[in-house]
């Protein structure tokens, strides 16, 4: 089945026929014809509900991309992952990162060894040590406890947490302050600085490999700043690290004991779950935390068991496929009506586009059809105010996925049913449209006519019939956001699954980093490069007689 392209597959290409069936097919009428449309196609777990139905698809549309599924293997290959076989078949690992959420008393063998006993004993060292410093018992070396945290992490490392971080705030209840520093600019780092004291900051280091040089770089210069004003000995107190890469660490100067270990298993982008969320559970507390790995548990075991026509990631990354390789879309707009998950669209970014941004299959043969979208998106309502026009008017189809909470703890009189209200609005006028008699009746209801009426009619028309996925939920406490992220990790899982790519490894990014590794000792001198293309020689040339 894994050496059968995904385009050979009968289900493909009885996808593609449909497709074309398809095309003259407008969701308004799919809509009149099926007033059942909605029960038929939305999903809920508990509370959380996936609205799918404003979509370019029909029951026969839905049947055909579960049989693409099942034709490629996506629930044989969902199995392989839960039993830790190494799915990860360029980097040669297993994909884990559902045993950091799964319960403790259930065993996953990994190599004929129970992971769950590690997960566990670093759990309780995350706990232990998120207690002390929200309680003001883990201290600085001056005896001054914690009152701002600072990670340092890029990629993974920073994402994730930043992300949870800002959406749980409301969780936080008086702990220290969180900050997160991940470019290599030195803007980011200074302006932290400036909002510490190097006697009560305490930095978390948080690199996977602690080899990533902006890591390095941000944690060193932390480090010198605190030795400055604390002594190099004293320095130590202000500083632990979280990484898999022990000796790196040790030789970084962070004690070992001070080290929250996590397993190559563990992909970065699926990592907030491991020890790389200390700050999370040092912010928000780890009772909170727990209740964040429940949600990614209660996700996981609905991703496991229920079948395919009611999976909520199944039905996320099949729609993903049909709209990717039958209907030619590029993108997909990720839309939080939650201004506290602002940081999601950017988080499924790294997600999304590091792991099925490939072009070669799990065998390593090249591939002949379209794989990872570009995730782009904002929270609503500004979005609406910035790119949404092109969603509504533009050429190009660009699907979108629309978020939001019934509640919000922020209150302020009349402001979340105006922000529900265009959360529903948006999806209706994207798959509605306007006729040409809707609105030529609104015009002339306004007054125009005549040429002025015809010169704004092609203007004002909206086609519609633009797919969106509604995603609804009760609030966003820790365990609703474990599911949200749990959910796009698994409608990324199934998208890689369909196009048979491996999505756990990330081996694009590496070039980029080899080749500035190359021209970082070249910028030392005046003298301009010669050993680069006339464009890479130019533009630093220019650089060094503008410095
Ligand atoms: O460069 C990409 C990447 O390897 C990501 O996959 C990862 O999340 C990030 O860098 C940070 O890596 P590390 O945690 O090893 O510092």
């Amino acid at each position: 089945m894994a050496d059968t392209a995904p385009t050979a597959l009968p289900a493909w290409k009885a996808l593609a026929r449909h497709a074309e069936a398809m095309r003259g097919m407008h969701m308004r009428d799919l809509f009149a014809a099926e007033s059942d449309r909605f029960r038929r196609f939305s999903v809920m777990l508990d509370d959380l509900l996936l609205d799918y139905s404003k979509n370019r698809m029909t029951a026969e549309t839905m049947r055909l991309l579960f049989d693409l599924a099942r034709a490629s293997g996506v629930e044989q290959h969902r199995d392989a992952m839960f039993a830790a076989e190494r799915i990860n078949t360029s980097e040669n690992r297993a994909v884990l990162h559902v045993a950091l959420r799964a319960r403790r008393d259930r065993p996953i063998k990994f190599d004929g060894k129970d992971v769950m006993a590690e997960v566990g004993r670093v759990l309780d060292q995350m706990k232990a040590f998120a207690g002390a410093v929200r309680a003001g018992t883990r201290r600085g070396s001056g005896g001054q406890s914690f009152a701002d945290v600072v990670n340092i992490g890029i990629g993974g490392s920073d994402l994730g947490p930043a992300m949870a971080v800002e959406a749980l705030a409301p969780f936080r209840g008086g702990g220290p302050t969180p900050h997160f520093v991940s470019n290599v600019d030195g803007t980011a780092l200074r302006a932290t600085l400036e909002r510490c004291h190097p006697e009560s900051t305490l930095f978390i280091v948080a690199s996977k490999t602690f080899t990533t040089q902006e890591t390095l770089a941000n944690a060193m210069s932390a480090r010198a700043w605190v030795a400055e004003a604390l002594g190099e000995r004293a320095a130590g107190r202000h500083f632990v690290a979280l990484s898999t890469n022990k000796d790196a660490v040790a030789a970084f100067g962070i004690d070992p004991a001070e080290m929250f270990p996590f397993w190559d298993w563990v992909g970065g982008r699926y990592s907030l779950w491991s020890a790389i969320g200390l700050s999370i559970a040092i912010a928000i507390g780890f009772d909170n935390f727990a209740a964040l790995l429940e949600g990614g548990r209660d996700m996981d075991e609905h991703f496991r068991t229920a079948p395919l026509e009611a999976n909520m990631p199944a039905i996320l990354g099949l729609l993903s496929v049909w709209y990717g390789n039958f209907w030619d879309a590029a993108a997909q707009a990720i839309l939080p009506y939650d201004q506290r998950l602002a940081r999601f669209p950017a988080f499924l970014q790294q997600m999304e586009m590091e792991s099925n941004g490939k072009s070669v299959t799990r065998n390593g043969k090249p591939v002949a059809w379209q794989t990872g979208p570009v995730i782009f998106g904002e929270p609503g309502t500004n979005g609406q105010h910035a790119f949404y026009q092109l969603i509504h008017q533009g050429t190009r189809l660009i699907p979108a996925d629309f978020i939001a909470g019934a509640r919000n703890p922020a209150g302020l009189g009349e402001h979340h049913a105006m922000l529900l209200a265009n959360f529903f609005a948006q999806p209706e006028a994207l798959m509605r449209g306007k006729t040409e008699a809707e609105l030529r009746a609104e015009l002339a209801a306004k007054g125009l006519a005549g040429k002025a009426l015809e010169a704004a009619v092609p203007h004002r028309l909206f086609a519609g019939n633009r797919p969106t996925n509604s995603i609804l939920y009760r609030t966003l406490d820790p365990r609703t956001l474990g599911r949200l992220v749990a959910l796009y990790e698994h409608k990324t899982f199934v998208e890689g699954a369909v196009w048979q790519i491996d999505s756990f490894d990330q081996w694009g990014v590496e070039l980029g980093k080899q080749l500035a590794g190359a021209i970082l000792p070249e910028l030392a001198g005046p003298e301009p490069p010669a050993s680069h293309d006339s464009s890479t020689n130019g533009v630093i040339a220019h650089y060094k007689k503008l410095r």
